[in-house]
This record gives C-alpha cells, sequence and structure tokens, in this order.
C-alpha cells in the first residue's frame, strides 16, 4: 500500500516560485514538492536544478510540469504565478491582469487537488486572495494570502538592527493590506518581553522614538520599491517567508501569522487582509484580536477600506 506522503504544488516557476520552492526544501517542509507552470522548458529547468541539490537537503522528491495533474493530491497549493510589478508600479497596479489569470488558473487546479489548503503568494495578494476564495466558493479558512508575513519579517529585521538585538526576540506585527497602506502594530510590539517603546539602548535613552519608528514604517512599507528598483524582483523573503505558512500548515505548527484572510470589517465590509491569526492543519484555525491604539485602528480602517475600493473596481 503505498503511504500517503506530504506534498506541496508551487503553481509559477518564476523568481518567487522557485526560490519558495528551494527554501522549502532546504528546511524539509515537504516529501514531495511539484512546481507547475505553462512555460515547459523553464519548469522542467528549475524542477531538475531543484531535484540536483537534493543530497544535500532533507529526502524530497521533485517534480515539475506544464501539465495541471502535477498538482494531484497535494496537501498545499501555493500560487505565485502573476503579474510582476514593475519599478515605480504599485501592487494595486496588478489587480486587473492577476484577476484575470486566477479566473484561468483556478478551476482545473480546483479540480485537480480539491482537498488541498490554498496559498496566495501573488499580488496584489489582499484583492487577489478575496477575489479567489469568491470565484472558488472554497472554505475562506482553507484559502488566504502570505498577506504581510513578509512585511513583519522586514519590520522585525529593522527594530532588531535598530535595537541591536537578535531578530528572534523582536515581536511585532505590520498588518492591513500587504502594500502602500500597511500598518505598523507599534502599540503590541515587544522585545524580549519588554514593551517596545521601553527598549533602551546603550546611552540609557528609548530607541525606538516616534521619528525612528516612522523612519522604519516608511522603509519597510518602501523595501519592495527599493529592492525591485535594484535587481528587478523580490524573491528571497517572500520565498522564505512563504516557505514558513507552507511549515505551519504541513507540520500543524498553530503558528500566529499575520495572513491575508477574510472578514467583515466594520464599516467596510467583506475585505482579505492581514491580522494575526492561527496557522494550522486546517488552514486559518482562528483569528488572534491583538489590542491596536487609536492610530492604528484608523490606520487599519483605511487599510481596509482602500483594499475593498480596488476589490469593488475590479468586480471582485
Ligand atoms: C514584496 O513585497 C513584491 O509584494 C512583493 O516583496
Amino acid at each position: 500500500m503505498e503511504t500517503k506522503t506530504s506534498k506541496v504544488s508551487i503553481v509559477g516557476a518564476g523568481a518567487v516560485g522557485s526560490t519558495l520552492a528551494y527554501a522549502g526544501l532546504m528546511r524539509g517542509f515537504a516529501r514531495t514538492v511539484a512546481l507547475y507552470d505553462i512555460n515547459k522548458a523553464k519548469v522542467e529547468a528549475e524542477a531538475l536544478d531543484l531535484a540536483q541539490g537534493i543530497q544535500f537537503m532533507p529526502e524530497a522528491t521533485v517534480l515539475g510540469s506544464n501539465d495541471v495533474g502535477v498538482v494531484e493530491g497535494s496537501d498545499v497549493v501555493v500560487i505565485t504565478a502573476g503579474a510582476k510589478q514593475q519599478p515605480g508600479q504599485s501592487r494595486m497596479d496588478l489587480a486587473g491582469a492577476t484577476i484575470s489569470l486566477m479566473d484561468k488558473v483556478l478551476p482545473p487546479l480546483l479540480e485537480a487537488a480539491p482537498d488541498a489548503i490554498y496559498i496566495l503568494v501573488t499580488n496584489p495578494v489582499d484583492v487577489v486572495t478575496y477575489a479567489a476564495i469568491k470565484k472558488s466558493g472554497m472554505d475562506p479558512a482553507h484559502m488566504f494570502g502570505s498577506g504581510t508575513v513578509l512585511d513583519s519579517s522586514r519590520l522585525r529585521h529593522e527594530i532588531a538592527r535598530e535595537c541591536d538585538v537578535a531578530v528572534g526576540n523582536v515581536h511585532a506585527y505590520i498588518a492591513g493590506e500587504h502594500g502602500d497602506t500597511e500598518v505598523a502594530l507599534w502599540s503590541s510590539a515587544t522585545i524580549g518581553g519588554l514593551p517596545l517603546n521601553e527598549w533602551k539602548g546603550r546611552d540609557g535613552k528609548v530607541v525606538m522614538t516616534e521619528d525612528v519608528r516612522e523612519r522604519i514604517h516608511h522603509d519597510v512599507m518602501r523595501s519592495a520599491y527599493t529592492i525591485i528598483e535594484g535587481k528587478g524582483a523580490t524573491n528571497y523573503a517572500i520565498g522564505a517567508a512563504g516557505a514558513r505558512i507552507v511549515e505551519a500548515v504541513l507540520g500543524d505548527q498553530r503558528r500566529v501569522l499575520p495572513v491575508s484572510t477574510l472578514i467583515e470589517y466594520p464599516g467596510v465590509g467583506e475585505v482579505c487582509m492581514s491580522l494575526p491569526a492561527v496557522v494550522g492543519r486546517n488552514g486559518i484555525e482562528h483569528q488572534v484580536q491583538v489590542p491596536v491604539d487609536d492610530a492604528e485602528r484608523a490606520a487599519l480602517d483605511a487599510s481596509a477600506a482602500s483594499i475593498r475600493e480596488t476589490a469593488t473596481r475590479f468586480g471582485a
């Protein structure tokens, strides 16, 4: 009898998809990793290149095909295919093209892997996740976006560097849109259990002053623009973030992650946006009600409204 092993399929063998596959394979996140892309030569080459490194990774089988059947039996399907953000372009500018792509890509995927947990990693991820849920009729707990997991990693990196402390001891979230209206939840941020606004430098002065927080929030929000300007795309951090989300699902880790999920936002209506949620084998287990201050609530209201407006504009 064939034993069922864990299988992750990644749709899109571009920079993000292939890096996510690499990051996941290095961490042994699944026994079988399948890459699916319409570009046969590209997807077969990416799969072969990854497979030839398996000696240096936890044992896994790597598949690559332009036939959607390669995703059959997947426990998790990660969709990275989508329009590519050009220098200076906002993520929301990609909405029309990527939503149209979902119309084509989703039906055959859902037929081939109806029982998988679906993770959207394509921009604008909040609007695309909302459109995908509505078009597929999937249980919203089983289809969500990478959201601000990446942005929160960027925020923690900047805070750790500013405060001269290990990033693993920084707990801070970016919430709302994965994009220009994203919100730093400063009021709940801590380092080693100490509220961020009490963290002092060697000079005995508070490090995270209002000016420092504003600079860091701006730099985090602009990170993708900066990186795209320099190298054409972002892939390493989003690949690692995506692999972390897949691990939380496959390992039933019940990890708190700010993923983009479907919520009824007061005064706005239905929207997908990032708020911390417990992620496990069944996808979104439950939301975490992180306290926010008045300024953060106002910024989240604006972020939710912006996402809703774009979703409505593109008929999602
Ligand atoms: C990023 O933030 C482009 O959404 C991608 O790196």
